[in-house]
């Protein structure tokens, strides 16, 4: 039931804290210093044991394998490799005895993530899966894994299952983390920040309205880039996939740094980006980035932290969001380009829960 709201794309981005909420029930050890999975139908120790991850999926959840590289390769000290599904299953990619293979798909039905784990099974690896759909042929198949418990998705775009996934991931690097060198203190740090979670999406749920009136601005572009550095790389990736998918706009994500090898050259007055610019350690070096737009004369929008001043004229519009630790920044992160697409789209008269051409799960090779 859509209830008030005018599509379930716009229905599941406004319930992402109440989902959010769910995906991490029952998952935090009684010390509050880790996380825990009932489903995992692996020892702690054969856990520990673990040297190398492969995570693989399609499409958005691809993007959330993406991030939890990063959380695990940056918390845990552990290497991780993402693979698109598609490409793993055929690329007879290798693999050491103590690699733990994940697949990540909402539906648990994408014929390519499916193909994946079989073929992970095959080479006799153990082969875990983060999925939504209690029942589904991965949730049957995997030997193991996480489900994210935040109901049917029904709107093609993927949200709410993408942010849950980012919070698994997450929690996995968290519970890898403590496994290795992460200290209890840091550890309910890390914890704690999680449980937050809920609130902040709620926070940056706020800017709504704002962004409804920026997108009425931008609505009638062309193309569009999305740049964000480190783990909000992906997520410049997934805002680009959002505004495409529902809204048919050309656009393109890339680390932000990468721009001058290239797509620097796309930039014009008719060319904006969308820029996440959160405080931290990359913060100068994305302004950078920003000056170097400007100095081209594309429009910028720019996507910071609550109570951060950018230096006058570099961005034409700024969306905030809260300010947070470094594990849930991308699920925060997720919300502003989750709701510029949906606005956008909303703007120029598509079809946001039926988009074009696409299928809610892709059954088909
Ligand atoms: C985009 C989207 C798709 C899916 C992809 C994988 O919004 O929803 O890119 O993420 O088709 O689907 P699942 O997660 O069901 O395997």
């Amino acid at each position: 039931e859509r209830g008030a709201y005018t599509h379930f794309m716009e229905k599941e981005i406004f319930e992402q804290p109440t989902a959010l909420e769910n995906a991490m029930r029952g998952r935090f050890s009684e010390d509050g210093s880790t996380a825990i999975f009932g489903g995992l139908n692996i020892t702690p120790g054969e856990f520990r044991g673990v040297d190398r991850f492969v995570f693989c999926a399609c499409g958005t959840a691809w993007h959330a394998c993406l991030v939890t590289e990063h959380l695990i390769e940056r918390f845990a000290r552990v290497p991780v490799e993402v693979d698109y599904a598609s490409e793993f299953r055929y690329r007879n990619a290798p693999l050491d005895s103590h690699t733990l293979f994940f697949v990540i798909s909402q539906s648990g039905e994408t014929i390519d993530t499916l193909a994946a784990l079989r073929e992970a099974k095959r080479k006799g690896y153990k082969a875990l899966a983060i999925n939504n759909a209690v029942g589904s042929t991965i949730a049957r198949e995997a030997d193991g894994g996480i489900f994210q418990h935040v109901g049917p998705e029904i709107g093609v775009a993927s949200t709410k299952a993408f942010t849950s996934q980012l919070l698994v991931g997450a929690m996995i690097a968290l519970y890898v983390a403590r496994m290795r060198d992460m200290s209890f203190s840091d550890g309910v740090q890390y914890a704690n920040a999680l449980k937050a979670v809920p609130g902040l999406v709620r926070r940056a749920l706020e800017q709504a309205p704002h962004i409804k009136a920026i997108a009425r601005r931008f609505a009638h572009y062309h193309d569009m880039l999305f740049l964000g550095r480190l783990s909000l790389f992906p997520i410049a990736l997934e805002g680009a996939l959002k505004l495409k998918e529902i809204s048919y706009i050309h656009a393109e994500g890339y680390p932000a740094a990468e721009m001058k090898h290239g797509p620097i050259a796309l930039i014009s007055e008719k060319c904006p980006s969308v820029i996440f610019a959160p405080a931290g350690e990359m913060h100068q070096k994305v302004i950078s980035s920003m000056q170097e737009i400007k100095a081209r004369k594309g429009p910028v929008i720019a996507i910071v932290t609550e109570g951060t001043e950018l230096p006058a004229g570099l961005a034409d519009e700024t969306i905030t969001i809260p300010d947070c630790h470094e594990a849930v920044l991308p699920i925060v992160a997720t919300i502003p380009v989750q709701l510029l697409s949906y606005y956008i789209a909303c703007e120029r008269g598509c079809d946001v829960d039926k988009p074009r051409n696409l299928a809610k799960s892709v059954t088909v090779e």
